[in-house]
């Protein structure tokens, strides 16, 4: 099964992407892991992508389109789709990409937190440097203090967790992506998730709707 995974930032879509690739195998496409990782390359894509992240700002619809079109001419299936799309643009080009590709993206399911717990996940989660697995200071910490426990790297905040950017994030999500919730229910494919609950409460009902 294909799917869509989105909600606010800090709602949980990288953490339960996470366990849906580790548990039932699938691959998680994220735009935004794209994005960090482009710019920890240098590339040109990176140099784009950076200026808009380290304002809070989405990236121009047409930059993300073509990185997740190159995605999906791959091939891939059985994948979530992490962070993408955000805007109604981009859900539509989705329309016109996966029809032309042939592809079936049968579930959106979105993840309901409240804004005032996003802020404390926000401010709080901690990212390792090298193999990108995340960790929050209160909810899920690291056996020694900031240091990753799978590979021993530093473990940073995000320079979009500062307390100046979460807000323009926020914004961003209630503008541009919040109006997708309305998009995908006329489309047949809205599920809804208490997603302010623990880790594993909020994965069992994922795991239950994609089985
Ligand atoms: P992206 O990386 O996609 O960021 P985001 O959507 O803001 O989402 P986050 O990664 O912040 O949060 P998450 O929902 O994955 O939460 P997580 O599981 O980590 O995008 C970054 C930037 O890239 C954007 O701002 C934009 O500039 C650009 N971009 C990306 N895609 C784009 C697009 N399509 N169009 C335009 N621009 C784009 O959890 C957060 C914390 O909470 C962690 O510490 C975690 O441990 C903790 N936590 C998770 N679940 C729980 C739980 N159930 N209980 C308690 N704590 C929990």
């Amino acid at each position: 099964m294909n799917l869509i995974l989105f909600g606010a930032p800090g709602s949980g879509k990288g953490t339960q992407s996470d366990l849906l690739v580790k548990k039932l195998g699938m691959i998680q496409l994220s735009t935004g892991d794209l994005f960090r990782n482009a710019i920890k390359n240098k590339t040109k894509l990176g140099i784009e992508a950076q200026t808009y992240m380290d304002e809070g700002q989405l990236v121009p619809d047409s930059i993300v389109i073509n990185m997740v079109e190159e995605m999906l001419l791959t091939g891939v299936s059985n994948f979530i789709l992490d962070g993408f799309p955000r805007t109604l643009a981009q859900a539509e080009s989705l329309e016109e990409l996966v029809l032309r590709l042939k592809i079936n993206i049968s579930k959106a399911i979105f993840l309901d937190v409240p804004s005032e717990v996003l802020l404390g996940r926000l401010t709080g989660r901690r990212v390792c440097t090298k193999c990108g697995a995340v960790y929050h200071i209160e909810s899920k910490q690291s056996k020694v203090e900031d240091v990753c426990d799978s590979c021993g790297a530093e473990l940073i905040q995000r320079n979009d967790d500062k307390q100046g950017v979460i807000q323009a994030r926020l914004d961003a999500y209630q503008n541009f992506t919040s109006p997708l919730k309305e998009f995908y229910k006329k489309s047949g494919r809205y599920i809804e998730v208490n997603g302010n609950r623990n880790t594993e409460e909020v994965y069992q009902e994922i795991e239950k709707i994609v089985k």
